[in-house]
């Protein structure tokens, strides 16, 4: 947040009418949880696939406010976030916000197995990763979230259901936020087996892992922890460790592991679906 702005925001500016042009960056003073939109400053390879959805907020007048935690986890934190223009309701948006944790502040590091092959923009980020540096420690969250950045750009382009993403700046990805009002979407782990067709759910989950496939990649960590369920609709999120299944060496191993971790859970709900026969089909789809 911008500490030489911190005095009060005026809530007025929330309720004003669209129609009313009194306001101006002048006129806005940022409190503790809020900071100026980071997209004026973003290049076009920090923001998002074209076309663009038109809930994407990328005026400069924006201002960034952090309504709360949406989730603590092992790697990273997720956080709800409001973009809008103040004194402006058609420029208003909610984003997730998924901050990487540097090294030592993580609970859990993913293994090598998915960083095999990645080269580091610059030699003095080489060194730094190298030396474990506190510049090193931040290049290396760094990467992971461009690396997660460009996974959902990738699958998003490809029409896989991935909340959209729309910026990456340092170790901060901004997606799309899926849910109703300020609530997140559940995880499909919390929701009640008699409440949904599982059938159905299991048959869009095998779409998804199909359509990866079928541009060479598995997820890589897939379970019922980074699907969420919208409105009946499977979402996939949490993709910073997505595989090549060819260049990989464990990939076909990693999508092995994905079918069995899909396949298990609708199991233990009573949906009986053979992992052997998904890792077929989606052998198929990977080299058909
Ligand atoms: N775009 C989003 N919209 C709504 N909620 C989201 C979104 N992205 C993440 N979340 C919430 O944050 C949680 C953690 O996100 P994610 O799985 O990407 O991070 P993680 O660091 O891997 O967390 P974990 O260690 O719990 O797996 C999700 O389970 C979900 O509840
Ligand atoms: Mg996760």
């Amino acid at each position: 947040m911008n500490p030489q702005n911190s005095a009060s925001l005026d809530a007025s500016f929330f309720d004003a009418s669209p129609f009313d042009v009194s306001l101006s960056f002048a006129d806005t003073r940022l409190v503790e949880n809020q900071r100026w939109s980071t997209w004026p400053a973003s290049t076009p390879t920090e923001r998002g696939p074209l076309p663009r959805p038109d809930w994407v907020v990328a005026s400069a007048a924006a201002v960034d406010t952090e309504l709360g935690i949406l989730k603590t986890g092992k790697e990273a934190d997720v956080f709800l976030i409001e973009r809008a223009v103040p004194g402006d309701a058609t420029q208003r948006t909610l984003l997730a916000a998924k901050r990487y944790r540097d090294s030592d502040h993580r609970s859990f590091q993913r293994s090598s197995t998915y960083t095999e092959g990645r080269r580091t923009r610059n030699t003095r980020d080489t060194r730094a990763l190298a030396k474990k540096s506190a510049h090193g420690r931040e290049v290396a969250a760094a990467q992971w979230s461009f690396a997660e950045f460009a996974a959902l750009s990738r699958m998003h382009e490809l029409g896989a259901p991935v909340p959209y993403p729309v910026q990456v700046s340092g170790t901060e990805i901004l997606m799309e936020f899926v849910g109703d009002g300020r609530t997140a979407a559940p995880r499909l782990a919390q929701v009640r087996a008699d409440a949904v067709d599982l059938a159905d759910l299991f048959a869009q989950i095998a779409d998804i892992m199909r359509l990866f496939a079928g541009a060479g990649f598995a997820h890589g960590d897939l379970s019922a922890y980074n699907l969420l369920v919208h409105d009946g609709r499977v979402r996939v999120i949490d993709l910073p460790q997505i595989v090549d299944t060819v260049a990989n060496p464990q990939g076909l191993d990693l999508l092995h592991r994905d079918c069995v971790n899909i396949c298990d859970w609708f199991g233990r709900r009573r949906l009986e679906r053979d992992p052997e026969e998904l890792f077929g089909d989606l052998l198929a789809a990977s080299f058909g």
